[in-house]
């Protein structure tokens, strides 16, 4: 059977809010296979952060993980304490955050930050920590080491900050990294460096989450994709199947956006209207206010999230077997 790093069961994360309770994540499934890259696509404000904090065990206040769980290698760590968790948290799972710039100390040389690290998870002494920490900067192909360990974050270039994240995030050899928006402060070339970096961790061994709202950068790294819209996966199948066969009209449409840009259209095309607010979610399907295949059934029932074809799944009544019944 193929071996899993990550599993994650039904996952909903709950906000009491002054309006009323909100589910920004609510009731997702996702596999992460051992050796692989996953992607998670999807616009501003879907929930893919949330998912991923949730998985780590780092919802901020009032958010809070009120069913499903999460299987890390095997292990059911959905209740785990926040002492166990920080064990885990860098030695076994990392995740390098949305926000670049402050994830890094403005104050404190890059070289001392990744060091902390380690120093966190081992015993190790000051000497072996810096050894281990220049070798693993010139892993992740950060040129002359050595000067740029004594740099500060605001004297490297983003590429090379986000390098340095992800030194910091693999020096004790997780078995997953979760990188959100990994390129998205990046320029195109810098980015497609980034995401060789990301490939050749998958292939030493590491598996990787990669959270975009780019499909672009989904398309080129991925294995497999899951789309997730107003806090539920709406679609997921292995990237080239949903490349060629996109069956779910929201994923259409992030397509068409995508497709618009690369033909050198100086608009973008997006899909028309927003992504829902959580207190105002529609009956049925969410994406139903903004699709244009919808019907009277979309509005009132939630589609399930159901095979289109082996293989491949959609939360749609308009797609696949039930379009064609
Ligand atoms: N403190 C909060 N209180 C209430 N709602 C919140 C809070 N923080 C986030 N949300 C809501 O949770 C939802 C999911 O947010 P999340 O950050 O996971 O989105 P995202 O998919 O990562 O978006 P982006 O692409 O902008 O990073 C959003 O609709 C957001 O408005
Ligand atoms: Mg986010």
């Amino acid at each position: 059977m193929e071996q899993k790093t990550l599993e994650v069961r039904n996952l909903t994360v709950c906000f009491r809010t002054e309006k009323g309770i909100i589910r920004p994540v609510n009731g997702v499934s996702l596999d992460v296979p051992a050796g692989s890259i996953v992607g998670i696509v999807g616009e501003s404000g879907c929930g893919k952060s949330m998912t991923a904090r949730a998985v780590m065990g780092l919802l901020r206040y009032p958010g809070k993980v009120t069913e499903g769980s999460v299987l890390l290698n095997g292990r059911d760590i959905t209740n785990l304490t926040e002492k166990e968790r920080r064990k885990l948290r860098g030695a076994e799972v990392s995740m390098i955050f949305q926000e670049p710039m402050t994830s890094l100390n403005p104050v404190v040389r890059v070289g001392k930050q990744v060091e902390e690290a380690i120093r966190l998870h081992t015993d190790c002494t000051k000497e072996e920590a810096k050894a281990r920490t220049l070798e693993m900067f010139r892993e992740v192909e950060i040129p002359e080491a050595e000067t740029r360990y004594k740099c500060y974050p605001h004297q490297l270039s983003g590429g090379l900050r986000q390098r340095v994240l992800i030194a910091m995030a693999m020096i004790c050899k997780p078995s997953l990294l979760i990188a959100d928006e990994p390129t998205t402060a990046l320029d195109v070339t810098v980015e497609a460096q980034i995401l060789k970096l990301l490939e050749q961790l998958r292939d030493g061994g590491t598996s990787v989450l990669i959270i975009s709202h780019d499909l672009g950068v989904i398309a080129k790294v991925c294995d497999y994709v899951y789309v997730m819209y107003a806090g539920r996966i709406v679609e997921e199948a292995e990237t080239e199947v949903i490349f060629r066969r996109p069956a779910h009209p929201y994923t259409q449409g992030l397509f068409r956006s995508v497709a618009s840009l690369r033909e050198g259209g100086s608009t973008l095309e997006t899909i028309p209207g927003v992504v829902p607010n959580l207190h105002r979610l529609p009956a049925g399907c969410s994406f139903s206010l903004r699709c244009g295949e919808c019907d009277a059934r979309c509005e009132q029932e939630l589609p399930e999230l159901k095979e289109t074809e082996p293989g491949h799944k959609a939360r749609c009544f308009r797609t696949g077997k039930e379009a064609a019944e």
